[in-house]
């Protein structure tokens, strides 16, 4: 019997477009050799909608996307719009109205890879972190007094509940059931006073049901050291919203390039749709050049496919990445090669193996 899955693609902007193209080319293929149809539904949505009509997306956008069981984007970011409107007006919504909790975000360093960092053998570093995705630094309350004038303030709150750390960090412990049984949490208590220490006293609460997990805490500036430092050592990272941005940045580099750097926002309840968009952005340095690694954005695929319930599709499409990687015949120029986004995404698909 065949499979059906409805998907919301939103490609956005920059690399995303080229990206989201080529793992659509893949997705179509799967589709060809197996039993799965998708149905894709693309929303314009993104900077070139907003210079036509002043808005990211069309009113309301993020309710119309409910119906669909996933929500595939690329990227949303552009050099002559300000960033916090172009996020603001499309992307953050839709993470918090679907209440897409988790930031899921591994990284590993595949054989084939260079690290920055000397030394790493294949596999070494092996980490994810699991980012809270609805609130903390990203809460977007706040406000300004005395605009444009000289007096002017500004006003950013972050919004820490019980309840919302508790979810991420459950998450974080039942994954590292399935790992290496170690949670790392990434606080700033000794200078936020208030969210930061509801964060710990929670991690403690959360850890208490998790006896077998060995933990750790860990403030965010330690943190960053140790990711370059010793990053062998992290396992399950739980982090802030914010400070799972920063280091999901550093993990990606780490293990080779934001080109590779999967990521999902997801709702584990599974109640309403799940999103799924690599950490990168749409890197308009080299927007237009037909040479963004797709690897990040494919592997999230993978993600997709794994919370869509097709977990050996899943592992099939990441062991696809892993031995183009591994033949280091075919690679982008950010892992060191010169083929282009075509090229590599044609060798990803030589490699599936249905
Ligand atoms: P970026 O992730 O777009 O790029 C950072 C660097 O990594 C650039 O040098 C870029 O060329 C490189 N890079 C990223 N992805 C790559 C890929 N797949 N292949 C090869 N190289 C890749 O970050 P930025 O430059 O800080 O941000 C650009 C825009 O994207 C901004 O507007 C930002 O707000 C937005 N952004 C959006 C998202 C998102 O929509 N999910 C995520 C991050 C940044
Ligand atoms: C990411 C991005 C976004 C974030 C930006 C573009 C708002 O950096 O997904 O990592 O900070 O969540
Ligand atoms: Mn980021």
């Amino acid at each position: 019997m065949s499979k059906e899955y409805n998907i919301a693609v939103i490609k956005g902007d920059g690399i995303g477009t080229e990206v989201v193209e080529e793992s659509l080319k893949f997705l179509n293929h799967i589709e060809k050799k197996t039993n799965i149809k998708f149905n894709f539904q693309e929303f314009p949505w993104g900077s070139e909608y907003y210079f036509s009509n002043g808005v990211m997306m069309e009113e309301n956008g993020e309710k119309k996307l409910s119906s669909f069981d996933s929500i595939f984007l690329g990227a949303v970011g552009h050099p002559d719009i300000q960033d916090h409107i172009t996020l603001n007006g499309l992307l953050l919504p839709i993470r918090r109205y679907y209440d897409q909790y988790i930031c899921h975000r591994p990284s590993v360093l595949y054989k084939g890879v260079k690290s920055p960092l000397s030394d790493k053998k294949p596999g070494s570093i092996d980490i994810i972190v699991v980012r809270e995705n609805t609130e903390g630094e990203y809460a977007n309350i706040g406000g300004f007094q005395y605009k444009d004038t000289s007096d002017e303030v500004a006003v950013q709150t972050a919004v820490f509940t019980r309840k919302g750390c508790e979810r991420v960090m459950e998450y974080s412990f039942e994954l590292s059931l399935k790992r290496n049984k170690k949670v790392c949490s990434i606080t700033k208590s000794n200078a936020q006073g208030y969210g930061m220490t509801l964060w710990d006293r929670v991690f403690e609460d959360v850890s208490k049901k998790y006896p077998n997990v060995e933990t750790e805490s860990l403030l965010i500036d330690a943190a960053c050291m140790d990711f370059i430092r010793q990053p062998e050592k992290f396992d399950v990272v739980v982090a802030s919203n914010l400070f799972g941005d920063i280091l999901t940045d550093i993990a990606a580099m780490i293990t080779g390039s934001l080109g590779l750097a999967s990521s999902a926002n997801i709702n584990p309840d599974k109640t309403k749709p799940s999103m799924f968009e690599p950490t990168h952005g749409s890197a308009p340095d080299i927007a237009g050049k037909g040479i963004a690694n797709p690897m990040a954005q494919i592997l999230t695929s993978g993600l997709m496919m794994d919370h869509l319930g097709e977990p050996e599709l899943a592992r099939k499409i990441e062991n696809s990445v892993k031995v183009v990687l591994e033949k280091q015949e075919i690679r982008s120029p950010d892992i060191g090669g010169n083929n282009s986004t075509t090229e590599v995404g044609n060798a990803i698909i030589n490699e599936l193996n249905l």
